[in-house]
């Protein structure tokens, strides 16, 4: 929980696009300092620049959120600059698609590099210094939130890869605020469970790094490519409206933030799935064209 963010600190992976920006401008308004951590250099310099001119102190970071390497060079490089942040945003995501036997060893390394080994490294590397500023100021506050997806909470067909990264950052995060909750009141935890919102995920593949460089798309990654973009470009929650979502969680230690409560109807559905022992239900019950079109897709000649 936070309840006053100004002259805090937060950290900010993806803050190039998408959530990572939206919550750097709101970090920018509320007066925090912001390290900005992202991949991609002009994104980065751009947004750098646009929280300078706001007044934020800025301190950004090009780094692939994978590295164990550059994660820890920047943490100890924050801790010199601002000591423990506040509020930590373990972001940075990339999207992927294809039937699940279709992907490569490295189509798995890029998005688990990044979806959950950014968040892991986040979670272990600042949790440890929140916890001791914790134990130094019995007043201060400080907030980890992880994004992870709807697809951490269902199991979309056609998009294995990237259901697994999410299931697990939701995992990570229920533990988190369950391990963090046996130690300390001072420190919180949520996770931002998006549905489909416009922003630059159905373009992930531009940061893809070369040396886990894809192979020529199979049939279902294509179908997958382009179904995947048209929902999220229709998507009618903006990003700025789940990045106030997030500010607003911190602010009353909400743990699970979503953007579309009303899809919440399909986790209901897949865990009566469960409790009946029977199988996985169509995880787009109230959009079954959803799952014919893809089917009729793949099969067709
Ligand atoms: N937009 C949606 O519909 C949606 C839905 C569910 C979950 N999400 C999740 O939201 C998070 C943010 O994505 P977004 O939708 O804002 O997309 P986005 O592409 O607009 O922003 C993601 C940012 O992460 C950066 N990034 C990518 N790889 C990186 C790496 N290895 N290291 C550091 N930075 C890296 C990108 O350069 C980009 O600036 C992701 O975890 C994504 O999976 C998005």
């Amino acid at each position: 929980m936070i309840t006053n963010f100004k002259g805090k600190t937060a950290v900010l992976t993806g803050a190039g696009s998408g959530f990572g920006l939206e919550c750097a401008r709101i970090g920018a308004k509320l007066g925090m300092n912001l390290v900005l951590v992202d991949v991609q250099q002009d994104a980065l310099d751009q947004a750098s620049a646009e929280m300078a001119a706001a007044g934020a102190e800025v301190l950004p970071f090009r780094l692939d959120v994978a590295s164990a390497q550059q994660m820890e060079a920047m943490s100890q490089a924050v801790f010199e600059r601002f000591g423990a942040p506040h509020f930590v945003f373990n972001n940075a995501g990339v999207g992927s698609g294809g039937l699940v036997w279709e992907n490569t060893v490295k189509d798995w390394e890029w998005v688990l590099g990044v979806n959950l080994w950014g968040v892991i490294h986040g979670v272990r590397l600042f949790t440890p210094m929140m916890l001791e500023a914790a134990a130094k100021d019995p007043s201060w506050q400080g907030h980890i939130v992880n994004t992870a997806s709807m697809a951490g909470l269902l199991n979309p067909p056609n998009m294995g890869v990237y259901n697994v990264s999410k299931h697990a950052v939701v995992s990570l995060s229920e533990t988190l605020y369950q391990d963090l909750r046996l130690v300390s009141d001072q420190v919180g935890a949520s996770v931002l469970c998006p549905y489909f919102v416009p922003t630059g995920i159905s373009q992930s593949h531009r940061n893809r790094p070369a040396d886990l460089d894809a192979e020529k798309p199979t049939r279902s990654q294509l179908i997958g490519q382009a179904m995947t973009g048209k929902a999220v470009g229709s998507g009618k929650v903006t990003a700025a409206e789940v990045a106030q979502k997030v500010f607003e969680a911190m602010a009353a230690d909400q743990f699970y933030i979503f953007s579309h409560p009303k899809a919440l109807g399909n986790v209901q559905n897949r865990m009566e799935c469960i409790m009946q022992q029977t199988h996985p239900t169509d995880p787009f019950a109230e959009r079954p064209e959803i799952g014919r079109d893809l089917k009729a897709a793949l099969r067709a000649d």
